[in-house]
């Protein structure tokens, strides 16, 4: 398959759900500073510095002060969950205000575990999604069918029933909304969907975004794929089109591992 033709830039995100230590998220950026400086070549910095290529990490709460260190490019830092009210009686959560108040710009919202295990709901994620956009966040807003929707079939109204829990962003300037397609199948299993089930997905969503939040601002909102992706799998999902990044869990741990998350995503602009 020939590599699309790419306007939009490329995000590789990093969920590290309930993993790593502080002591362990030091070590993580001394150990990604360390590696990076050995072997990413010029291509791969100017990509980062320009933002061509953007790098984000998902840590937990806990680690969001310690990380990064100073490295030659920028890695953004994100929460893995805010709520939409600024501040009040709402235990166990986090605002806007206090993620900011400590330099962090952005959020995912919606994800797979955070509707499994926490009651999340479209609604839910609609007000966090509203909220934190009005904030000035960069969001990532999580979406993706279950296994037994996608055998009976169900896989394009459930999205769209996602897609329909986006709020109206035509009235907030300058939104920064991400979608992340990931499949709850393909998440922590070792089994990425296939090219042909992204770029038929892929398709479907960006039509969806398109009837939900108008063409133009449709077409510029990234797209990304999540759901057991590896440095050995990236380069044909990325070659996919409507595929403007990832968002990793397992493989996004190591140093090593998404430093060539990364160089995958540098690799994949050149074909742009
Ligand atoms: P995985 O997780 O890469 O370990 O499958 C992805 C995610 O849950 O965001």
């Amino acid at each position: 398959m020939n590599p699309p033709t790419r306007s939009r830039s490329i995000l590789i995100a990093g969920n590290w759900k309930m993993n790593s230590s502080l002591q362990e998220t030091e070590k993580f950026f001394s150990e990604f500073k360390n590696y990076t400086d050995r072997v990413f070549n010029d291509q791969e910095i100017s990509h980062l510095k320009s933002q061509a290529l953007q790098a984000c990490i998902f840590p937990s709460f806990t680690s969001l002060l310690k990380a990064p260190l100073p490295l030659s490019f920028p890695v953004h830092i994100g929460a893995q969950n805010a709520h939409w009210e600024k501040k009040g009686s709402f235990t166990g959560e986090i605002s806007g205000p206090m993620l900011k108040e400590v330099g962090i710009q952005w959020v995912l919202v919606g994800h797979s575990e955070r509707r499994q295990f926490f009651g999340e709901t479209n609604l839910t994620v609609q007000k966090r999604t509203e909220s934190l956009l009005k904030q000035g966040f960069h969001v990532i807003l999580c979406i993706g069918e279950s296994r037994e929707e996608r055998e009976s079939g169900k896989t394009k109204e459930i999205l769209s029933q996602q897609i329909q829990s986006i709020p109206d962003i035509s009235a907030i300037s300058d939104p920064h909304l991400i979608l992340a397609y990931e499949p709850v199948w393909a998440i922590g299993t070792g089994v990425a969907a296939s090219q042909e089930q992204i770029i038929e997905t892929h398709q479907n969503i960006r039509c969806l975004l398109s009837e939900k939040i108008g063409a133009n601002l449709a077409e510029t909102t990234p797209l990304l794929y999540g759901g057991s992706v590896t440095p050995d799998n990236i380069t044909s999902l990325l070659q996919c089109p409507h595929v403007d990044g990832a968002l990793v869990g397992g493989a996004s741990l190591q140093p090593e591992s998404f430093a060539s998350l990364l160089r995958a995503g540098s690799k994949s602009l050149l074909f742009s």
